[in-house]
Order: structure tokens, then C-alpha cells, then sequence
């Protein structure tokens, strides 16, 4: 695990962007794994500039979501597929039938997890994720897996905890249906990527990151497995830099 300290969050976006080019202009045909959140929206916001400026295309680049709510349709404003077509998908030129989000909007548990099954070897038969791009909850999740998540999961239905549900409160309206459960892409799955960026701005995240470095290899911190990763950077501000030693 490389650890990179950069001053603003915008700092860290472009450093983020820069490497997304990087996969996307060297591969022929490009694997992205992809987050949602608040944390990434600076980035999707960099690289549709700078695709718009011409510098590079998405035309031969396949996505994998890490994660999506069950429970509510890929339509609803606050599903993740929404939020990718928004934020990036609806602004640059990728094919949408290369990107893929986990199929969530059933709620017979058979049927989630064929779609979790089916999700996976989705990710082999293209030959795996070139780069995967993650955020960090404030209690240490990657993608939805969230403390005490199996380091050897693989693209599972799991139930977001109760400091997950509380965090995401802000997306929905007072008295509106909110998700407690998701399919999210497993441990494993995102140790499968050939590099991983993780980015994490801001003091609320400080306590997790520490953890997330300095701490012990534990599944109560999940993104800690990824100082197991040959290839993984941290991408920091100095906000949620600031509690490491
Ligand atoms: C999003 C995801 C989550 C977020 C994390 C941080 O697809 O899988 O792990 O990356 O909850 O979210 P933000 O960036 O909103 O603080």
C-alpha cells in the first residue's frame, strides 16, 4: 500500500484522474471499477472535462459498480445507477451497455443472489478490474463491506450497518423508504483488481484512514486488507491525513 498526502480534495481528485486516464489511454479495452458517494464526484466531474477538452475517450472502456441498494428501481434518483449516469455515464461517450452497476431492484433473495453470481463472472470474463476506484466509510467499509466482512467475500447481498444507514440518511427525503441492504462486490473481488485508488478527504474520515494504515489487518476495519495489496495507493487531504502518527 503506497500512502500519497496531497494539501485540498481537489488535489486528490486530479491525482485520481490522472491515473483513470493512465488505464484508460494505455489498455485496448480498459476495466474500471467504479464508487459512488460524495468522494468521487470531483473526480467524474475532472475526467468529463477532460474528455470534453478531447484529451482521451471512453469508447472501449467497460465499468463495474462496486455496489447498489436494494430494494429500490435502477430509475430511483437515489439508486447508484442513477447516480452514475449523472454524475459521468450521461456526460462522456461510454457505450452504457459496457457499464455495469449490480442488478438490485427485486427483492426475492434467489433472484439477488443469481445477480450477485452473475455479477462476478461478468468481472472474469473481461478479464478482470485494470483499476478500481474506492471511497472509505467512516467506520472503515470499502465498497459495502463493512466490518467484520469476510476477507475472501466475493459480489454478495449484505446488510448495511447501522452507522452505514445513518451516514446515508442525507440522501433521503424525512419519511422516505431508505435501503438497509445491498449487493456490494466482495473483499475478495476488489483484492482481484489489478490496482486499486482509494481516496478519502476530510476530518470525518481521519479516524478511519488511521485505522485503515497504522492499524492492525482486521475485518472490524475492512479497507485495512488493502495494505495486502501490491498495488493499492491511498489518496489523502490533509484533513483526513491528520490523525496518522
Ligand atoms: C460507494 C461505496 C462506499 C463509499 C463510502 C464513502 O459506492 O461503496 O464504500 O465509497 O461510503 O462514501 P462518501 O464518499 O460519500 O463519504
Amino acid at each position: 500500500m503506497q500512502v500519497i498526502i496531497l494539501p485540498t480534495p481537489k488535489d486528490v481528485a486530479l491525482y485520481a484522474a490522472n491515473r483513470v486516464v493512465e488505464v484508460v489511454t494505455k489498455n485496448t479495452n480498459p476495466v474500471l471499477g467504479l464508487a459512488t458517494g460524495s468522494t468521487p464526484i470531483a473526480l467524474y466531474n475532472e475526467l468529463v472535462s477532460r474528455h470534453r477538452a478531447g484529451e482521451f475517450s471512453f469508447q472501449n472502456t467497460k465499468t463495474f459498480n462496486l455496489d447498489e441498494y436494494i430494494g429500490i428501481a435502477e430509475s430511483h434518483p437515489q439508486s447508484y445507477r442513477t447516480f452514475m449516469n449523472r454524475h459521468l455515464f450521461d456526460l462522456v461517450d461510454i457505450d452504457l451497455s459496457n457499464t455495469y452497476v449490480p442488478l438490485a431492484d427485486s427483492l426475492d433473495p434467489d433472484v439477488l443472489a443469481r445477480n450477485a453470481e452473475c455479477y462476478e463472472s461478468e468481472i472474469l470474463w473481461t478479464g478482470g478490474v485494470d483499476l478500481q476506484i474506492l471511497g472509505i466509510g467512516v467506520n472503515g467499509h470499502i465498497g459495502f463491506n463493512e466490518p467484520t466482512s469476510s476477507f475472501a467475500s466475493r459480489t454478495r447481498i449484505k446488510t448495511l450497518s447501522k452507522s452505514t444507514v445513518e451516514a446515508n440518511k442525507r440522501f433521503f427525503a424525512e419519511g422516505e423508504f431508505q435501503p438497509h441492504l445491498a449487493i456490494t462486490m466482495g473483499i475478495g473481488t476488489i483484492l482481484s483488481s489489478k490496482s486499486i485508488v482509494l481516496m478519502a478527504t476530510g476530518k470525518g474520515k481521519a479516524q478511519a484512514v488511521k485505522d485503515m494504515i497504522e492499524g492492525p489487518l482486521t475485518s472490524m476495519c475492512p479497507a485495512s486488507v488493502l495494505q495486502q495489496h501490491e498495488k493499492a495507493i491511498v489518496i489523502l487531504d490533509e484533513e483526513a491525513a491528520s490523525l496518522l502518527a
